[in-house]
């Protein structure tokens, strides 16, 4: 009995570590939904969805455009903003708001928006 509760005990922090283990998991192993990523890009469409747009502080920059864009694209951007390779500061700190899932259903969304999109007349 004894050897009982010590291999379950055991077995349970295996699989705490594991799932540990999973949270901190490279973003490639998510999959996202475009239809997820819909609701996610509200924060995104202020300046991300007006052309031409440029953003001046702290410098000028140009905003770009994300419609259309390669979702892994979009997801390698966000993560470089996360962890700090790409310094745009409103990036930054947009990025560092956004879990792996965030990320992967927005690049959904925008891969998926055409010219035509009826859904997202802005892009
Ligand atoms: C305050 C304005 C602003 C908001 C809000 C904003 N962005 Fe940006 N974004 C920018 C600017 C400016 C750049 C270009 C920065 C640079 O040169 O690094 C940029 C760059 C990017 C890039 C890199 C594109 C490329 O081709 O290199 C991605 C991807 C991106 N933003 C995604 C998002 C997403 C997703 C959101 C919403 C969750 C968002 N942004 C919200 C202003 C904004």
């Amino acid at each position: 009995m004894i050897f009982m509760k010590k291999h379950l005990i055991l077995s349970q922090i295996a699989v705490c570590a594991s799932l540990a283990f999973a949270g901190f998991s490279a973003y490639a192993d998510v999959t996202g939904s475009a239809q997820a990523g819909q609701g996610k890009v509200w924060l995104c469409t202020g300046c991300h969805s007006i052309p031409d747009y440029r953003a001046d502080y702290p410098l000028t920059y140009r905003v770009p455009m994300l419609g259309g864009q390669n979702a892994a694209y979009i997801v390698t951007a966000l993560s470089e903003y996360k962890k700090g390779e790409r310094k745009h500061p409103t990036m930054r700190s947009i990025a560092a708001s956004l879990s792996d899932q965030d990320m992967a259903d927005i690049g959904e969304y925008y891969a998926a928006q055409t010219a035509s999109s009826p859904n997202n007349p802005l892009k």
